[in-house]
């Protein structure tokens, strides 16, 4: 049987992080040069049932039964197994690999647990559809995020700019595909600090029941800039989007997630010409992004570089 493998892309968040943990909408879209791949080789010459897990990048090789019950890995196999009604599957090496950073806010996690999903539910012979697929990725966010919006597994599963909107608490978010009018240009910066984003979640939340009023305030205001920003990409507007940018990062900055690294990597891209900036994803450490003229990207990566970003990413948002 040939190996079967799998990819899903990583992500940015262009508007809405945090407030959308709170129910206000926020835009993510796919980055499709860095990716999570998933490679299934059959072994016919092990019992069935036998699961041996490669993940180089992490320096991890080990079997099934030697990795504790709630790693993401197996997990991820689970729910595979569960999904598929699959009991005892042929013996199996899973390798992941993976070019996303980690922990820097571009949906590493969610990227592998789909890359997995997805060539192990066809190497078992039961394809799940895309909507099964994210669902299991968010069923193990849930357990490394503490209370994650859905947004990740939503934009990586489907691979195309979502507008997303989480329901509650428990219950998976609401995903309307959207129309990008006019491509645009997105350069990516990472502050090379890495920033596990349930600590950021847990901060925000502790802050917002510390005064409610403020952090209310702070949602709806996000929440109001994605609206505006949504309207724009369909329109090809993209003139409003980047002054959008810089709104959003100034609530962020007031929700008390942005970082001196994050706050000197935005203010090198405005003055290098971007049209706005802002950090993307949980904050604090990871990555920003800047809207910029096409022709001036690799200017301003430069400047990014130039004032410590210690990776750059250059993605064109398409539809
Ligand atoms: O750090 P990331 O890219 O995984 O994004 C987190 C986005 C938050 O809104 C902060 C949390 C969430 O689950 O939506």
């Amino acid at each position: 049987m040939p190996a079967i493998s799998a990819t899903a892309p990583g992500k940015i968040i262009l508007f809405g992080e945090h407030a959308v943990v709170y129910g206000q909408p926020a835009i993510a879209v796919p980055v499709n040069q860095v990716k999570a791949r998933a490679i299934i080789s059959a072994r016919p010459d092990q019992p069935r049932g036998w699961v041996n897990f490669q993940a180089p990048d992490i320096g991890l090789e080990k079997n099934w039964d030697d990795l504790p019950a709630d790693h993401p890995l197996v997990l991820v196999v689970r729910g595979v197994l569960e999904a598929t009604q699959i009991n005892q599957p042929p013996a199996m090496t899973i390798r992941v690999s993976s070019s996303i950073p980690i922990a820097a806010g571009l949906g590493s996690g969610a990227a592998v647990s789909v890359a997995m999903i997805r060539a192990l539910s066809e190497f078992l012979g039961r394809p799940l559809l895309d909507e099964d697929i994210s669902d299991l990725a968010f069923e193990v966010e849930k357990l490394y995020h503490g209370t994650p919006s859905g947004i990740d597994n939503t934009v990586i599963t489907y691979e195309k700019p979502i507008f997303f909107t989480r329901k509650d608490t428990d219950q998976k978010g609401m995903m309307e595909p959207f129309q990008v009018s006019k491509p645009f240009t997105i350069v990516i910066g990472d502050s090379g600090i890495p920033s596990p984003t349930a600590a950021a979640v847990a901060d925000v939340r502790k802050a917002s029941q510390e005064d409610s009023m403020l952090f209310q305030d702070l949602f709806n205001s996000t929440g109001k800039i994605v609206y505006q920003a949504r309207q724009a990409i369909e329109n090809g507007d993209i003139a409003v989007l980047g002054p959008l940018m810089n709104e959003n990062q100034s609530l962020l900055e007031k929700m008390g997630i942005s970082s001196i690294e994050l706050d000197r990597l935005v203010q090198a891209a405005r003055q290098a010409g971007a049209n706005g900036a802002k950090l993307s994803g949980g904050g604090r450490g990871g990555n920003m992004i800047a809207l910029v003229p096409k022709e001036s990207a690799q200017q301003i990566a430069k400047a990014l570089t130039a004032a410590g970003a210690t990776n750059i990413i250059i993605t064109t948002v398409n539809s």
